[in-house]
């Protein structure tokens, strides 16, 4: 074996999520599917992406739109055929791009066959495939976990008289991995995507696939307030991120390791300190343990710099760093910091060092959708209503174009369109060398062509006022980036730093000579190619 010299593909990729539901329909039934998907690749491969994750395509009773699994090996006939995913990964292929799919291990639908052969009785070959329990001394429910989805996270089944767990919809039991069974037939589900070519797994709720044997009750969480949603009552100790987790996940990467370059994501909510436990010991586990920061941070320059700092200081030796802006559970990132500062957004997303994942639609910058109470589709939005978790205004249809149902069917989509979308759409945004989406394009061929923002470290990250101001350095070749997250002009003097702009939010000023002095509209931003003589505007500790 000869010693491999470049990174490899999925540290110098961007990754775009794409929410099969919403993105094209293709076959007029107000639902996207995969030859949908299909017709619409040439346009990620002209916004320059890398790598298409798609969110669960498998045969489900839909539930949770797809998180709720009744055959791994099927497309959901919503989406196509199995014809069709091969298709669409070949297209794909062709064109360059990867393809991720969603792996989702951590609970199957009530409707898969392995569970509804668990059910039957209590002696079942597949009985101890999910958690079973006897009811507690007053017949209630074992223990006091609970639902993120809202309840007890125990079901009673009637006719075996005992409990079975599930982590979220009680029409989405948890899976048993101390099984060894269960590891055997899932790795093995694996291997059959795999072998079938894609490229890679987003996994769903890493965190949550080891519970405690002994099931000891969750503590209070001493944060919680009226107003917050009832699963935050209490901490998940025993429920999830528990003891031998770590080594569940370095079976999947043994399984992904089986194959040629493919990647491993694991979605994973926690603190930075135990999300970095996710890339394994020696790094034997998940590449890309999503980090969300961005998802939660205020948007401020401050604090910006410190949880970036604090990410990069946190990551072991030769894990590599991502960053998500936006995802299909979270409220859109348009939304959250409003539409000026989503141009800094997405150039902060593709200039900080690691692999970048955009989602659908946020390169044009799509907003929230306010969904009438008529026409709410998330179970989470239904069972646990007035906290605003609802997803659904996230998850709208992609909006191509000014025509009655934005080019995305040709009947009325599943979830509603904004009124906006005759002017935010591709066919606008492509057309306006101004547009976001022309900003993101334009960010990931300079990312691509440039190695410091592509693979360099990343330096001497600051705020000065509104202003972050951060390094990135590969070689010679050193990139400043300078962003703007208020509203006010920012005049700063940096003794000593000179270039020249390689790329601005506004544009405007792409190619003047900065020397000594910054000068940034509000919200806007800068990738300034130093000189070989420049100095730094701040700092000079390196991290990464
Ligand atoms: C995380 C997924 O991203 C979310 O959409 C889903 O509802 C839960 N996992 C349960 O699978």
């Amino acid at each position: 074996m000869t010693a491999r010299t470049e990174p490899p593909w999925w540290q110098r990729a961007v990754i775009y999520q794409v929410y099969p539901r919403s993105f094209q329909d293709d076959n007029g039934d107000g639902v996207g599917d995969l030859a949908g998907i299909t017709r619409r690749l040439p346009y990620l491969h002209g916004l320059g992406v890398d790598a298409v994750w798609l969110a669960p395509i498998f045969r489900s009773p839909m539930r949770d739109f797809g998180y709720d699994i009744s055959d791994y090996r099927d497309v959901d006939p919503l989406f196509g055929t199995l014809a069709d995913l091969d298709a669409l990964i070949a297209a794909a292929h062709g064109l360059g791009l990867r393809i991720l799919l969603d792996f989702v291990p951590n609970h199957t639908s009530d409707e898969h066959p392995w569970f509804r052969y668990s059910r039957m009785s209590r002696e079942s070959p597949k009985r101890d495939w999910y958690i079973w329990r006897d009811p507690a001394a007053d017949g209630g429910p074992p223990n006091n976990w609970l639902s993120e989805f809202g309840g007890s996270a125990w079901e009673l089944d009637p006719a075996t008289g005992q409990y079975y767990y599930h982590a979220f919809l009680s029409a989405q039991p948890d899976l048993n991995w101390r099984n060894p069974q269960v590891v055997g037939a899932m790795h093995d589900v694996m291997r059959f995507w795999l072998r079938r070519g894609v490229d890679g797994f987003r996994v769903d709720v890493m965190w949550h696939l080891m519970k405690d044997d002994r099931f000891r009750d969750n503590p209070e969480n001493p944060a919680y307030r009226h107003g917050m949603p009832p699963y935050r009552r209490l901490l998940p100790l025993y429920s999830a991120d528990f003891d031998g987790v770590q080594d569940i996940v370095a079976g999947l990467r043994r399984v992904v390791d089986e194959f040629d370059d493919r990647l491993l994501i694991g979605e994973i909510y926690l603190p930075i300190e135990r999300l970095v436990a996710y890339y394994g010991e020696r790094l034997g586990g998940a590449h890309l343990p999503f980090n969300f920061t961005l998802l939660e941070a205020a948007w401020s320059a401050p604090e910006i710099a410190r949880q970036v700092a604090a990410y990069e200081a946190a990551l072991p030796l030769g894990g590599w760093p991502n960053w998500v802006l936006g995802n299909h559970d979270r409220p859109r990132v348009a939304t959250r910091v409003g539409r000026a500062q989503a141009r800094v957004a997405a150039m902060l997303l593709l200039t900080l060092r690691g692999t970048p994942t955009l989602y659908y639609g946020d390169e044009l910058g799509m907003e929230q959708v306010k969904i009438p109470p008529d026409r709410v589709r998330d179970p989470w939005e239904r069972n646990v209503p007035g906290f605003g978790l609802g997803r659904d205004g996230a998850r709208t249809p992609m909006q191509w174009d000014a025509g009655r149902f934005s080019g995305f069917s040709m009947v009325e989509p599943w979830l509603p369109l904004t009124p906006d979308a005759t002017v935010i759409n591709v066919a606008v945004a492509s057309a306006d060398p101004g547009s976001l989406y022309n900003l993101c394009a334009r960010l990931v061929r300079t990312r691509r062509r440039n190695a410091a923002l592509q693979l360099g470290t990343l330096d001497a990250i600051a705020a000065r006022g509104d202003v972050l101001l951060f390094v990135r350095a590969h070689g010679p070749s050193r990139t400043l980036v300078a962003l703007n997250l208020g509203a006010s002009p920012a005049d700063l003097r940096v003794a000593g730093v000179r270039g020249h702009v390689l790329l601005a939010c506004s544009a405007r000023c792409e190619g003047e000579t900065i020397d000594g002095r910054i000068r940034l509209a509000p919200a806007d931003g800068l990738v300034i190619e130093l000189a070989p003589d420049s100095q730094i505007p701040v700092g000079t500790a390196s991290i990464g």
